[in-house]
């Protein structure tokens, strides 16, 4: 019978008669003669009102028991979605045994959540979020095709380091040790000199050994490589690609965004151009603001955090010091201290969502970088090649997929937005 179900979505559009629903129970409730259950599928909850008399099993059925149910539907505004199905006839598909999560647990305990997230997943929250996540992803892809990138596909084992070595995960491999990918940075340097423009969505891992609200050690990272391109030009793609992403949830996910809860004002303010601030701006905004702050300090959560408050937009904090960024970024060639680097940094305390900035793409300017960063160009042969036949000025990005969605959602904790998080101490479920 459940072939000839239709989603619930639909059950609660058409309001009125007769209609078959299938999915599992969300809520139960006895009233007299009658038991509500609130049946959930992909596409939304109903309320079957099942008269206890002819269907005594419904009083003590388990929650999250998958069933088919046919009947009226009959409009309820005291309903949720305003519908209800006056049940006729049921097919328990499967009696569920006890399931561990009742909504104490829900809101009391996250660790317990995340102990049992391959069921949580099938909370209204998490759905909302997953739904979202779809959205921002394919906006993502969307935005670059549409303006002339190449979708790529770069290697996740590498073997030398993009971000530092110091957050690399070791793989065994056969006879020899690997590394997992920080970052498709490199591979597309490497392609840019065949595609000119090109992207990838990928995961990336990181070895962070602490437990923080926007790091996971696997998150998923959209990169992306301009040839003949500055940092300018690099920082108007992420202006853009975030400001596209949000106007695609907004227009799509409103159902969502509301059922979490979010306050949309900051999303509808987030339109290119964002707030352009340079590093030695920050400096003085946050010293006002009462940080003991000297030029060449590390910009760290916390005065993001301040940062991001002071302004009601997106931020793009750019002209880092050099020696806070990696050994890849150009150095500024009207003032060597600093890089042609940037930062975009999300509003409401959130902060760093993108780093990138334009590339070093002189042979003699990369390796003489590399030994004054303590490196070895050895380790880098292939990458300082690059530069060797026909080098050009280009510049990309990498943007953390869930930390945009973790800002969009208006969630509190990184974890909460991927449906398997990975982080120091957890790798499973
Ligand atoms: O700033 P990052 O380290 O820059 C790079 O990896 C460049 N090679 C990217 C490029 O230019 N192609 O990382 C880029 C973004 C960060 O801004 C952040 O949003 C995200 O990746 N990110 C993380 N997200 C979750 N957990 C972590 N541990 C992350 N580390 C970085
Ligand atoms: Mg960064």
């Amino acid at each position: 019978p459940y072939k000839s179900a239709i989603p619930i979505a639909e059950a609660l559009r058409r309001g009125e008669g007769k209609a078959t629903v299938r999915g599992w129970v969300y809520r139960k409730r006895t009233l007299k003669e009658k038991v509500f259950l609130l049946l959930r599928d992909a596409t939304g909850v109903i309320q079957l009102v099942v008269p206890r008399a002819k269907f005594p099993e419904a009083e003590s059925l388990n929650l999250e028991s998958s069933l088919v149910a046919t009947g009226v539907l009959v409009r309820e505004p005291r309903a949720p979605g305003g519908v209800e199905l006056h049940v006729e006839s049921i097919d328990w598909v499967y009696v569920g045994e006890p399931y561990p999560i009742n909504e104490d647990a829900a809101v009391s305990d996250s660790e317990y959540l995340l102990d049992v997230r391959h069921l949580w997943l099938r909370s209204r929250k998490m759905q909302a979020i997953l739904k979202i996540r779809h959205t921002v992803f394919g906006a993502i892809h969307d935005y670059f095709r549409r303006r002339g990138f190449y979708e790529v596909h770069p290697p996740m084992f590498i073997t030398a380091a993009v971000e530092g070595g110091a957050t690399l995960f070791k793989v065994e491999y056969f006879d020899r040790t690997v590394y997992l990918t920080q970052s498709s940075q490199f591979y597309l340097e490497a392609l840019i000199y065949s595609l000119e423009k090109v992207y990838t969505v990928a995961p990336s891992f990181r070895a962070e050994p602490s437990r923080t609200r926007r790091h996971l050690t696997e998150f998923w990272h959209a990169e992306m490589e301009i040839a003949w391109a500055h940092m300018d030009d690099a920082a108007k793609v992420g202006e853009e690609v975030i400001g596209h992403v949000v106007e695609r949830v907004l227009d799509e996910r409103q159902d969502e965004l509301k059922l979490l809860g979010r306050k949309v004002e900051a999303l509808e303010r987030a339109k290119p151009p964002f707030h352009w601030l340079s590093y030695d701006e920050a400096i003085e905004v946050l010293r006002k603001k009462g940080f003991a702050l000297s030029w060449g300090d590390d910009i760290g959560a916390d005065e993001e955090r301040a940062l991001t408050l002071e302004f009601d937009k997106p931020i793009i904090l750019h002209g880092f010091p050099e020696k806070l960024k990696a050994f890849y970024h150009r150095n500024n060639p009207q003032r060597p201290e600093v890089t042609l680097s940037f930062d975009v940094l999300l509003p409401e305390g959130y902060g760093e969502v993108i780093g990138g900035g334009e590339r070093i793409y002189d042979a003699k300017e990369l390796v003489e970088k590399i030994i004054r960063f303590g490196l070895n160009p050895e380790d880098y042969q292939w990458y300082i090649d690059l530069r060797r036949y026909g080098s050009v000025p280009h510049a990309g990005f990498g943007l953390g997929v869930d930390r945009l969605v973790m800002w969009i959602a208006g969630a509190d904790h990184i974890r909460d937005v991927v449906p398997f998080p990975r982080d120091i101490r957890r790798t499973r479920p």
